[in-house]
């Protein structure tokens, strides 16, 4: 079991590279298994969840080779199996993304549901009554979807939550149903939208991505993508977040503005000079850090996927700051551990009361999820002496080399096996 090791206080500065975008990787991923052909992927993280995701794609019979560092060519002609086994689903629950193309494509999938993970329940409610609107029938048994439709028709659908997952799903499911779909209250996530640039690449016709109502006239088939994946914009934000808490000045290229204006606005209100500039995003931060009220919500409101970071920093603010996580109903994991450096933080439901003017001190610390394990490493950079991170595997699913990008900026961390 690896660890990660790091002695705070040296202030982060030059430039870091934001990687390919996982959660929009994993939805590009799953959308090959709509059209036959040799599809080609470029700007790839190189993650445990796309290693997950590459697997499950290859036990359906298409064909991954990677022709250089981040660009995958799949093949996917002969998709002969359309079941997503527990063993692979529960270790990456965004494999139930192959439900919808493999129903469009197939008429048939059998995947098994996601279960829980520790930030909630994390149901799939949502994607499965899109699927039946659309004349899919549905059975759950033995821990199973089991889902069928001769072919799925247009429909109109009014998802009860902007469900990202799930509006990805049925976006993908409707590029090949009879007629036309729209999906009302859809997620409008930038990910949505790099998925619907890529569908429409393929041939599919869709209008209204990264709104809240997206049409998608059917069509008969598609052909293969040739599509580069967006940048990270959590990973981005993550980094940004450890200029700020490292009083540094750091420049994270590739940063989308963009995608990241209620991360900026935040980060600004705390204080931190940010600049966006054509390379990127540049963060600067000498003064002292303002407390924030922070609440999370779909995009465009501030990421839940940010939410942990933002609870390091504000550790290090001149007071008290107020956090709402909205959006997952346990998402607040990273507390305990927080607590164990020495932060002061009171959770009362939904709501985390944050102390500042906190004097971190290192310790051994253990990660529990993706981002709960990148708000341990942003505190260990706040902190006195070392700090020790095990159970490191959750950070290696959604962030590349994090500890030889953070060494490149001159923080002092080191991986142990
Ligand atoms: C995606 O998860 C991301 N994962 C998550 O990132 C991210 O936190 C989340 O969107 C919200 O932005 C990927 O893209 C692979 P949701 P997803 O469906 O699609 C409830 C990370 O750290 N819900 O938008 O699973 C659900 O329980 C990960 O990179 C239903 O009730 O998120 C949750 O409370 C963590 N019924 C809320 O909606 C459903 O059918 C948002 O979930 C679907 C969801």
């Amino acid at each position: 079991m690896d660890k990660i090791l790091i002695r705070g206080g040296s202030p982060l500065r030059g430039e870091v590279q934001v990687s390919g975008a996982k959660n929009a990787a994993l939805p590009l991923l799953c959308a090959t298994l709509l059209a036959p052909g040799t599809h080609e992927l470029r700007n790839l993280p190189n993650l445990r969840d796309i290693d997950t995701a590459v697997q499950l794609l290859h036990i359906m019979g298409a064909h991954t080779t990677a022709i250089a560092p981040g660009t995958a060519r799949i093949n996917a002609d002969e998709i002969a199996c359309a079941e997503a086994p527990y063993d692979l689903v529960r270790t990456m629950r965004a494999s139930v993304l192959v439900l919808g193309p493999l129903l469009a494509r197939l008429g048939y999938a059998r995947v098994s549901l996601p279960g829980g993970c520790a930030i909630g329940a994390r149901p799939v409610d949502q994607h499965l009554s899109g699927l039946e609107a659309m004349g899919a029938k549905i059975d759950l048994e033995h821990g199973y979807i089991e889902a069928r439709a001769e072919r799925l028709q247009g429909a109109r659908i009014y998802l009860d939550i902007p469900t990202v997952g799930g509006t990805e799903n049925l976006l993908m499911a409707a590029t090949l149903a009879q007629g036309r779909t729209i999906i009302e209250n859809a997620a409008r996530e930038p990910e949505i939208i790099d998925l619907a640039k890529a569908l429409q690449n393929m041939g599919a016709q869709i209008e209204g991505a990264g709104s809240d109502a997206i049409t998608i006239h059917g069509v008969e088939k598609l052909r293969p993508m040739n599509h580069a994946v967006m940048p990270d914009r959590i990973e981005a934000g993550t980094f940004m977040v450890a200029a700020a808490i490292s009083r540094g000045d750091v420049l994270v290229r590739d940063a989308e503005a963009e995608h990241l204006e209620a991360v900026i606005s935040k980060l600004r209100q705390s204080g931190a000079e940010v600049h966006c500039v054509p390379e990127g995003i540049r963060v600067r931060c000498e003064g002292p850090l303002q407390p924030l009220r922070i609440k999370t919500s779909p995009h465009p409101g501030f990421p839940t996927d940010m939410q942990a970071q933002f609870m390091a920093l504000l550790t290090q603010a001149e007071g008290t700051s107020i956090i709402s996580e909205n959006v997952f109903e346990n998402r607040f994991m990273h507390v305990s551990e927080l607590q164990r450096l020495g932060a002061r933080i009171r959770v009362d439901g939904r709501q985390a009361t944050v102390d500042g003017r906190v004097e971190l001190l290192g310790a051994p610390v253990m990660a529990t999820d993706l981002r709960a394990s990148a708000s341990l490493v942003l505190a260990a950079l706040a902190a006195e002496n070392t700090t020790e991170i095990s159970r490191i595997y959750h950070l290696d699913r959604g962030y590349e080399r994090l500890e030889e990008k953070l060494s490149h900026l001159g923080a002092d961390i080191r991986r142990v096996r």
